[in-house]
């Protein structure tokens, strides 16, 4: 298939990295289009594992392109950081490539993302702190810093001397905050782009070419569905567009370009942050998958929230990005959990039963999921190859999932390694 876009089908962390990883194998061009360094995508090879913020998952692959679309934003000094890390493991960064349209995320943004939350108290969102809700206002307020302007530094400290005033006077008077010596946040960003110059190319050209000249591209989505800004649970969102469509605005493409939409999902369900969860598990079981599956952020390392399948967050996914199959991962975790539970549906205290995931927080005050139960397994399935080769109790439950989610699932997760995978027609 020449272009493939692959997205989070749930919260976040649904192992896009592993898939988007294994998928590049066969791919030339990997292209991430929106989000920041608030995502945090874990690849394994070989025993090696590499945690990727913002350079796409296809880096491990010395000749694949791989690109940064003008719908991302990048913390300049978190990716030099990241590019480091890359290199210290003797990683090529020579065919990445920024669109110079990516919005730059300054230290003000990332100081006022913890102040409005602590504004927030109890009602606080749960960001990861890295400033991607500020970065964002000021791109839609249009009194943003983008990467072209970074890489210009006459342009920068135009910029950044009028932005950066107006941002004081909010830390100062708004919140009591300290001031930003402009001048020292000036010489330091300067320095970041003068390092990120020679990575600065037009993302909407190149990847246009590459799909003119008939290579393969992949389009990594970063954060998932229910955290769309329009089509997740708002306000315990983030900021940007993660679902399908949004991959078209974030890399300046057009949607005939776009061949396969995959899904991602885990065979359970997780959140990290706030915001509603109706299958969620605060029980023995809960904390069994969080130890089992190990849980715990990949960007900030809080424990992440568990619980069982939710078929209704994942058909809203179907229908959301019209995918054409779902990666279904880490079904190894759900190994001796006894009977396993799938939420087919949401009671309302009224009794009124819904099957749509709903646009508005408030028609899930006090919602009980609608379970279906199926049997478990305690067979080790982390060295299957083929859906033959599952057990039978494996096979029913997933036949069940496609049934409820309306969507083939294409590929299953039995382990964090690039091999430990079944791939399906
Ligand atoms: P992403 O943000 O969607 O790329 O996912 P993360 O990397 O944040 O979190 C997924 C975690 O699950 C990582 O630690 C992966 O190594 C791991 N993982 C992915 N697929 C599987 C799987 O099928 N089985 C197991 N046990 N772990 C997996
Ligand atoms: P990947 O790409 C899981 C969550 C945060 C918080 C909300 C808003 O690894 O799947 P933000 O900092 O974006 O303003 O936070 O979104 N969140 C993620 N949760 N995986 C992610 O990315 C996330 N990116 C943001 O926890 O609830
Ligand atoms: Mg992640």
């Amino acid at each position: 298939m020449p272009s493939s876009i692959v997205i989070g089908s749930q919260w976040g962390d649904e192992g896009k990295g592993k898939v988007i990883d294994i998928l590049a194998s066969q791919a030339e061009v990997v292209v991430r289009s929106q989000g920041g360094n608030n995502a945090g995508h874990t690849v394994v090879n070989n025993g090696v594992t590499y945690k990727l913020h913002v350079v796409p998952s296809g880096i491990l692959y010395p000749d694949t392109l791989c690109l940064i679309g003008a719908g991302v934003v990048i913390d300049p000094k978190n990716f030099l950081e990241e590019l480091q890390m890359l290199k210290d493991k003797n990683i090529s960064t020579k065919n990445l490539k920024i669109d110079p349209r990516t919005h730059v995320v300054m230290p003000w943004h990332i100081l006022l993302d913890g102040l409005s939350e602590q504004f927030r108290g109890n009602s606080d969102i749960g960001t990861t702190k890295r400033g991607i809700g500020p970065a964002y206002m000021d791109k839609y307020e249009r009194c943003g810093i983008r990467m072209y302007d970074l890489v210009h530094p006459e342009i920068f400290r135009q910029k950044a001397l009028s932005t950066g005033a107006l941002k004081n006077k909010i830390i100062t008077e708004v919140y009591g905050g300290e001031a930003f010596d402009l001048e020292a946040v000036i010489a330091e960003y300067t320095e970041y782009g003068r390092q990120l110059a020679s990575y600065v190319d037009d993302v909407s050209v190149l990847t246009y070419e590459a799909n003119k000249a008939g290579k393969t591209i992949l389009f990594e989505g970063a954060q998932a569905t229910l955290l769309d800004i329009d089509f997740g649970t708002y306000p315990y969102v983030t900021s940007s567009h993660p679902v399908s469509g949004g991959v078209c605005t974030g890399t300046g493409v057009g949607p005939k370009m776009i061949d396969r939409i995959i899904g991602v999902a885990k065979a359970y369900t997780t959140r990290v942050g706030k915001g509603p969860f109706p299958s969620e598990l605060n029980d023995e079981i809960g904390d069994k998958i969080r130890n089992i599956g190990g849980e715990f952020g990949t960007t900030t390392g809080r424990p992440r929230r568990t619980g069982w399948f939710d078929a209704v967050i994942v058909r809203h996914s179907v229908r959301v990005n019209g995918l054409d199959g779902l990666a279904l991962n880490k079904l190894d975790t759900l190994c001796g959990l006894g009977d396993l539970k799938v939420c087919v549906a949401y009671k309302k205290p009224d009794g009124t039963v819904l099957k749509n995931f709903p646009a508005a927080l408030e028609e899930l005050d006090g919602v009980e999921p609608v379970y279906e139960t199926l049997p478990g397994f305690t067979e080790d399935i982390s060295g299957c190859r083929s859906f033959d080769e599952l057990p039978e109790t494996c096979k029913a439950y997933i036949r069940r999932v496609e049934e409820l989610i309306e969507c083939p699932v294409c590929m299953i997760g039995v382990g964090p390694d690039r091999t430990q995978t079944i791939e399906r027609n």
